[in-house]
This record gives structure tokens, sequence and C-alpha cells, in this order.
């Protein structure tokens, strides 16, 4: 039954940044299903999570709505404009219907109109060039400074737009969806929006997408929205997936030696066994459209569910060994991309960031060590997982 085991997933228990692994792994053994202190119902295993981003009798909800109904609290004594609820009125990941279906479509048609086999492999070079004469570097650093790279060619940034802007803009608009965020952390995301609508240039990207969503009264805080939600969508994932990868690969000299003599199929098997493993975006929301069972129990229409992509990615009933990196895993059909009808639309292109960066990012970071007098330091995040700082040291 929901609730009677005294196991619970607690993401405020000492280490959970850390390492929320563990309490996922008790969580599908002994109590797969939990029902937290808001009525939202968790769910932890494979068999749970993987139908429910599949099906049509559930939905995304609202972020922009959550906030509105949530600005006579976060906005009471606060002389700030208030400007969540705008911002994320157009975020792919939480429209439902006819408007997320042309909004996908469009956004799909011009984030592939650009070369990103060309934008990656440059923006790889770059990058290692940038970092050649560093005694010491954070691998953090390095990965944010390549996606920058990719991301500046293509969505128009104004120079005012540096690397920090976007780091923080990235950062709190991700945040934006997490849950137990305090009220001052709202209004500094609220200052970050307000001042972000700085950050984009006028741009082919824009022009692009006005000319794709012809025929849609969109104003200019509809465009700042759709810009927002990829600028975030497109750094905070890669840049998490990136830097973890780096770092994981660097801790065990094995995988080094398979990423610089793997051919193009084995890099494709460990881009897709990294990002199962690192599962950057943990959990994902869907409420059910209509009265549904779940392994024998019932849930009334509107239940929210709370699906725990990143346990579910590490079920030992899909997975063998499903905490070790496998490189050569062939049946993988992990769920770090979503499913169904919001399957990320950006997988492709994280895909060849790895395909592109990896060797030739292994081949220049094996002329460092990690650091292991200054500890991995993790961001205190639920929804995503963020590294924020992994040093390493020139051999
Ligand atoms: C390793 C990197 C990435 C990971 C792990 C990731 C993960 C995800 C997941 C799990 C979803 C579905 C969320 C849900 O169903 O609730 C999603 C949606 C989305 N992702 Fe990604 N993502 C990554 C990179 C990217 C990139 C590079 C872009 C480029 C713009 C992008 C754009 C999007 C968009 C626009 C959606 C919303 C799709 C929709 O609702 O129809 N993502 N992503």
């Amino acid at each position: 039954m929901v609730g009677e085991s005294t196991i619970k997933w607690n993401p405020f228990a000492p280490d959970y940044f850390t390492d929320p692994y563990p309490i996922y792994a008790l969580s599908r053994q002994h109590n797969p299903i939990q029902k937290d202190s808001f009525g939202n119902i968790l769910l932890f295993r494979y068999r749970d999570v993987a139908p429910i981003l599949d099906s049509r009798d559930f939905e995304v909800s609202s972020l922009s709505t959550f906030f509105e109904s949530k600005e006579s609290y976060i906005f009471k004594n606060s002389s700030a404009c208030p400007f969540l609820a705008k911002t994320t009125s157009k975020w792919l990941m939480y429209l439902n219907g006819d408007i997320h279906r042309k909004l996908r479509i469009a956004l799909g048609k011009v984030l592939f109109s650009y070369d990103f086999d060309r934008l990656i492999q440059e923006a790889v070079q770059d990058c290692i060039s940038h970092f050649e004469d560093d005694k010491e570097l954070d691998i953090v650093d390095f990965s944010k400074y390549f996606i920058y790279h990719i991301l500046k060619q293509f969505i128009g940034l104004k120079d005012f737009a540096s690397l920090e802007k976007v780091v923080e803009f990235s950062n709190l608009a991700a945040r934006s969806q997490d849950i137990f965020v305090s009220k001052q952390m709202y209004l500094k995301m609220n200052e970050c929006f307000i001042e972000g609508i700085g950050l984009f240039a006028d741009s082919n990207f824009k022009a692009n997408l006005i000319k794709e969503l012809d025929g849609f009264e969109f104003d200019e805080d509809d465009y700042y929205s759709i810009l927002a939600v990829t600028l975030m969508a497109f750094f905070e994932t890669s840049k998490d997936n990136l830097s973890y990868s780096l770092y994981t690969i660097l801790s065990k000299p094995s995988l080094v030696t398979y990423i610089l003599e793997a051919d193009t199929k084995q890099i494709k098997w460990i881009t897709e066994e990294l990002i199962r493993y690192i599962s950057p975006l943990q959990f994902t929301v869907r409420i059910s459209k209509k009265e549904v069972t779940l392994q024998g129990l019932m849930y009334p229409k509107d239940t929210r569910f709370v699906l725990g992509i990143a346990s579910a990615n590490r079920d030992e009933e899909i997975f063998d060994s499903p905490d070790e990196i496998i490189p050569n895993r062939q049946a993988n059909p992990h769920l770090a991309f979503g499913a169904g009808v919001h399957l990320c639309l950006g997988a492709l292109i994280a895909r060849k960031e790895m395909e592109f960066g990896l060797k030739p990012m292994v081949a220049f970071l094996q002329n460092f060590n990690i650091n292991t007098i200054q500890p991995l330091r993790w961001g205190n995040q639920i929804f995503m997982r963020t590294l924020e700082s992994a040093m390493l040291k020139r051999n």
C-alpha cells in the first residue's frame, strides 16, 4: 500500500545532492509508489514511469499557471514587477494539445535549419585551444565554455550576454521548474527574467521563428519566452551531461582507453550509456486526464505524478548492472530524453555534442589528473542534477 513502508524519498537528507541514487534504489525495492505531503504520487520504477511518459491519458501541468497562482504570495510586500508567469508561458514542456504540437513543429524546423555538425566541431576545437595552457581546470567551466560557444552561434545573443550571464540565466530558469523553491529564490528568478530580455539580439533564429509561427498572435513577451526556454533547455542539460560524463570517464582509466580507441559506432554506444547513467533531468511531472489504475491501485483524474526518470534509468528489472557504465551496452531503452509527445526536441543535438566532443576532449583532458583534495561540488537542485565544480590539475 502507498505510504506504509518506512522507506521514503527525502531530498532534505544529508548527502542527497551528492548521490540521490541509493534512495532511488531503496524506493524501487521497498516503496516504489509513494505519496508526498502535497498529495503527489512519486514513481520510481521503469515499469511505472515509461508507460506514463508515452500515454495520451496524462498531460503536463502548466508552469505558467502555477506561477500565476503563486504570484500574490511571491510578490507580497515586494515592489518587483511579476514576470515569472509571463516568461514561462510558452515553455514547450509545459504546454498541451494543439498549441504544443504547432509550437514544437515550428521550433523544431528552426533548430534543425542550422548546421549543428559544423557548429559543434568548431566549438570543440575552440574550447580545447581556450584551455590549452591552463595548469588547473574545472571540468564544469570547460563544459560551459563549449556549450555556450555552440549556443551563441545560433540563438543570437547580444555582446552583453557574456558566458557568466548565460550561466546564471540558464540555471535560474532551470530552477524555476524545481520543487521546494524558496520565495527569495523566486524573486531572484524574476529579476533575472526581467534582465534576461536584454540577452537576446534580433537574429535569424528569432526571424525564422516569427516566420514559422505566422498566424499565431504572439507578442514580444511570447517570443522572449520561447527564446528563454530554448536557451535553458539547450544549455543546462547539455552542460550537466557533458561535465559529469567527462568526470566519470577521467575517473576510470578503462573508460579513457575505450574512448580513445573507439570507432564511431562505439562512441554512439557510450554516448547513450553516459546519458542513461547521468540522466540530467532526474524527474518530470504528469497529470492524469482520467481515473487511472497503477499496480492495482486507483488514482482519480487530476492526480499529479512525479516521475523518477533517473531512478527508472537505473532499474535492475530493465538494465543489467544498472549502476555500472557498460560502454557497449546494446539494449539501452533509457528515458533520459523522456518519451512520447514531449520527447526531447534537442536529443539529436545533445547526442552530437557527445559524439563529436568525447574523443578530442578526453585526449586533451587525459593530460590532467582529478584534484582529489577538492571534492566535487553539487548544486542543491532536485529535478535537475547539476555538477557545480570538478577540478583537474595538469599531470
Ligand atoms: C543531454 C542533454 C539533454 C537531456 C538529458 C534532455 C532531456 C529532456 C527531457 C527528459 C525532456 C522531456 C521533459 C518531459 O517530458 O517532461 C526534454 C524536453 C525538451 N528538450 Fe531536452 N534534453 C537535453 C538537451 C536538449 C537540447 C540540446 C535542446 C535544444 C534546444 C533541448 C530542448 C528540449 C525541448 C524544447 C524540450 C520540450 C519538448 C516538448 O515538450 O515537446 N534539450 N529534454
